[in-house]
């Protein structure tokens, strides 16, 4: 019913002329303040006709009646998607995959509007998918995203699971199958575990997998590595693999710290775990313990944008901090998670914070799986830079 009938359902609305310019560009978004009294009628979930200024159909979206977006366009042109139409975005989409998945069986499936399927995010891990839907209004065409991809994929379980700012109206749901508390996956030579259910986002950070491959394969032999917001340990077991005598990982969730104890060591002697507020710990750190590699994978502290400016100065802090801990010819990561700081304010804020003390050496780029189509959707920046 959601797509076999949107030609019969939708209603028409007649976009202002900034909206109907980000729908000819290809924009997936209209938000709030670019809509007209007239979508005042719309309830969440309704598919809307767009027309632009001449009565010409530009494309379809689904309306939210909450939130900074208002529409979400999920077709340009003017016929409107049917079954067929949905069936082919998912098919090109897992085609673009074929690639990440010689390398691993995590990965994500669907990634929202650079997919061309807006608000739906589903990634797979092993013969599970989890689901995610970023507005009330996509809800429904998620389920039957999540429903198509299980089923030619072939996978055993479903599950749908609400970002965290979606949490308190909706609780997450088994879809198909059973969910397993550990599911395994692997990438490259890494074996990773991650607990679908109780972890952040759909488990784990499938955008890190580039850095995770950087790590294992740089030579650490001998070396201390320091990993910042380590979450579930990841990266330290990549550094293991690539020979790191130490690993420090450092992060405020203590469960997040035992799972990485319990499932991403190879030698559990070889790393240290510390529950702590990093901001705080740094002053705790013995101003004379030197690392050679230090990860810096902050939250994205920065949801809005003003907020952007004290996510600045968080970051340059944990930069300044950071770089008084590197040994000499060491190596500094930087990750930024979020597009409201953007790649250009992001490379600006930690080229001035390292000055010429510190020299550019890489920047890694969206993994293949997480394709970037439009300006918000360039939210993953990964800096390396080196003394
Ligand atoms: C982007 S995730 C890190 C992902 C991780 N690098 C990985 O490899 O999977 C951010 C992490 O920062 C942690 N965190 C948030 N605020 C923190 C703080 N003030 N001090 C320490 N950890 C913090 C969260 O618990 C979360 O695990």
């Amino acid at each position: 019913v959601e797509v076999t009938s949107v030609k019969h359902v939708a209603k028409r609305y007649q976009l202002k002329k900034e909206a109907a310019a980000a729908v000819k560009q290809g924009h997936p978004w209209i938000y709030r303040s670019q809509m007209s009294t007239a979508a005042e009628v719309f309830k969440t979930g309704q598919w809307l006709k767009l027309l632009g200024p001449q009565n010409d159909v530009l494309g379809y979206g689904r309306f939210d009646a909450d939130g900074l977006i208002a529409i979400r366009v999920f077709k340009q042109g003017s016929t409107a998607p049917d079954a067929n139409w949905f069936d082919a975005r998912i098919d090109r989409a897992l085609a673009k995959r074929e690639q990440v998945r010689k390398y691993t069986d995590a990965f994500r499936a669907i990634h929202g509007e650079n997919d061309s399927l807006p608000g739906i995010v589903v990634d797979v891990y092993g013969d599970c998918c989890v689901l995610q839907t970023y507005s009330a209004s996509v809800d429904a065409l998620g389920r039957l995203v999540a429903r198509r991809v299980l089923k030619k994929l072939g996978l055993k379980s479903a599950i749908w699971k609400f970002p965290v700012k979606r949490k308190t109206v909706r609780e997450d749901r088994i879809l198909s199958g059973k969910i397993r508390e550990e599911v395994a996956f692997r990438e490259g030579k890494l074996q990773l575990k991650v607990s679908i259910e109780k972890g952040q986002k759909s488990g784990a950070f499938l955008d890190l997998r580039g850095l995770r491959k950087w790590v294992s394969l740089q030579n650490l032999n001998g070396k201390r590595v320091l990993n910042l917001f380590s979450y579930t340990g990841t990266l330290g077991l990549a550094a293991e693999v690539a020979g790191a005598k130490e690993i420090w990982n450092v992060d405020v969730s203590k469960g997040a710290l035992d799972v990485a104890k319990r499932l991403h060591t190879l030698q559990p002697k070889k790393h240290k775990f510390i529950a702590a507020d990093i901001f705080e710990w740094f002053s705790q750190l013995d101003p004379k313990e030197r690392f050679d590699l230090v990860i810096v994978d902050p939250p994205m502290m920065a949801s809005r944008k003003d907020q952007v400016e004290t996510a600045l100065k968080a970051y340059r802090k944990l930069y300044r901090e950071a770089e008084k801990h590197l040994s000499p010819r060491g190596q500094i990561v930087v990750c930024c998670c979020t597009s409201r700081i953007t790649r250009g304010k992001f490379e600006q804020t930690v080229a001035s914070s390292f000055g010429n003390r510190l020299k550019k050496k890489q920047n890694l780029p969206p993994e293949d799986d997480h394709p970037v189509t439009f300006p918000e959707g360039d939210y993953l920046k990964v800096l390396v830079y080196q003394s």
